[in-house]
């Protein structure tokens, strides 16, 4: 897999970046997690000539078992390793020389940050602050991070929020993955490397850990047990389908004009309580399986992103209509109740009667 750097180096200042060439090698961290897992699949099955290292720490949220059709595959290498770890990365960025990092691996959950805010600050922040010295050294032609919504802030009621809204973020995650952004800014600013910033709101699809909204309803409601709704159930999320976010990050990738930050959104918006009883409806189960606990501390009331810019000048949209979405995921949680059993087997039984416990108004 070794590259010629005076090749590479010739691309990066000419800012090429077409990856229709054969034999790109793609470094995408945290890619054993839902968003990163789904994405390695999307980069093998669409690009035949691409190498791809999965480098992961394989925290509580990262699963081996999310790859495993692509375990014997020779265009797909996994890496343990951590992104605040100098040591790591630079180990694979020697070993690999990579053409494009792709940045996802992260701490993802807003209310462990709430409990711990400094595993985010070092993973979220020094750990992408490191990947970019990396990159930097290593002539990466694109670093793309993968941001979200949250560092927006809630958004006001009939109003959506474009790239050039401030950031406002109100939890720690939110406040880490800002942060992190700013740093993207300096990298392009100071240091002249090639980035992409990539915004997006609420996944969902197949994979994804059970600590997150959708898969609680499914998984809880497939197994009998109450669903948490956090306060009064009105806070609206807007919802993407894992494989629209997974093509548009292929396009920034690929087509992003660099320094510049998408938004990624479909304008299918819920609210919490409207989503649970529809999804309760859709398994044909009656909606006294909704409970509701004491609310998400600094809980966002909501998100709603402006996602003309990609639309417009990358000419891409969503592919996949929500029922349809909503449908396929409930099947893939339905016939992979052995991918659930094992999760629950571990800590994060432990963590979900911490978390749940003290917040059940009932509770003394
Ligand atoms: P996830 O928790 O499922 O996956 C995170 C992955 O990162 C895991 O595989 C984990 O092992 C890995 N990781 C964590 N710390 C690491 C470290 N120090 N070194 C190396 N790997 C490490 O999260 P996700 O939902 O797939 O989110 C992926 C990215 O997308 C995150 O950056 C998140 O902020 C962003 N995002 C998520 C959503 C969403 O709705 N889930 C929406 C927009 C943006
Ligand atoms: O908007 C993008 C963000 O979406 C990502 O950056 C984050 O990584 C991802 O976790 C997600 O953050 P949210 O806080 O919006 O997602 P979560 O699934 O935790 O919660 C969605 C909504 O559902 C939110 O309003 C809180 C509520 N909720 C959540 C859980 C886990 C409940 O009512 N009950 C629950 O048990």
């Amino acid at each position: 897999m070794e590259k010629n750097n005076i090749e590479k180096e010739i691309n990066f200042f000419n800012g090429k970046t077409n990856l229709q060439e054969d034999n790109k090698i793609i470094l995408v961290t945290g890619g054993a997690g839902f968003i990163g897992s789904n994405f390695i699949r999307h980069l093998i099955n669409k690009y035949p000539n691409f190498k791809v290292i999965n480098f992961d720490k394989l925290t509580y949220s990262g699963n081996l078992n999310n790859l495993t059709t692509l375990e014997d595959n020779n265009n797909y290498v996994f890496v343990k390793g951590n992104v605040s770890d100098p040591k790591d990365v630079k180990t694979t960025f020697e070993q690999f020389n990579p053409d494009f990092v792709v940045h996802f691996a992260a701490e993802s959950h807003v209310d462990k940050s709430i409990i711990n805010p400094n595993i985010f600050l070092e993973t979220n922040v020094l750990g992408t602050q490191i990947m970019l010295n990396y990159s930097r050294e290593y002539k990466v032609q694109k670093f793309v991070q993968i941001s979200t919504d949250e560092v927006y802030g809630s958004i006001q009621e009939n109003c959506n929020v474009g790239e050039e809204g401030s950031l406002a973020p109100n939890n720690p995650y939110a406040a880490s993955k800002a942060s992190a952004d700013l740093l993207l800014r300096v990298a392009y600013q100071t240091y002249g490397q090639r980035v992409n910033i990539v915004r997006a709101c609420n996944n969902f699809g197949p994979y994804q850990f059970p600590e997150k909204f959708i898969p609680i309803i499914i998984t809880n409601a497939l197994q009998n047990k109450e669903i948490p709704v956090y306060g009064n159930g009105i806070n609206v999320r807007e919802w993407i389908h894992v494989e629209d976010h997974c093509r548009a990050i292929d396009t920034i990738m690929q087509d992003g004009k660099s320094g510049e930050i998408y938004n990624v959104g479909t304008g299918n918006k819920w609210r919490n309580i409207d989503l649970v009883e529809h999804i309760l409806q859709k398994l044909d189960l009656k909606n006294d399986l909704i409970s509701y606990v004491l609310d998400r501390q600094g809980h966002d009331i909501r998100y709603s992103v402006d996602s003309s810019k990609i639309r417009k000048q990358l000419n891409w949209e969503p592919q996949i209509d929500f029922e349809t979405g909503l449908e396929q995921v409930i099947s893939w949680y339905k016939n992979h109740l052995d991918w659930i059993e094992e999760i629950n087997s571990g800590e994060y039984a432990a963590y979900f009667k911490e978390i749940y416990k003290p917040r059940m108004m009932d509770t003394d």
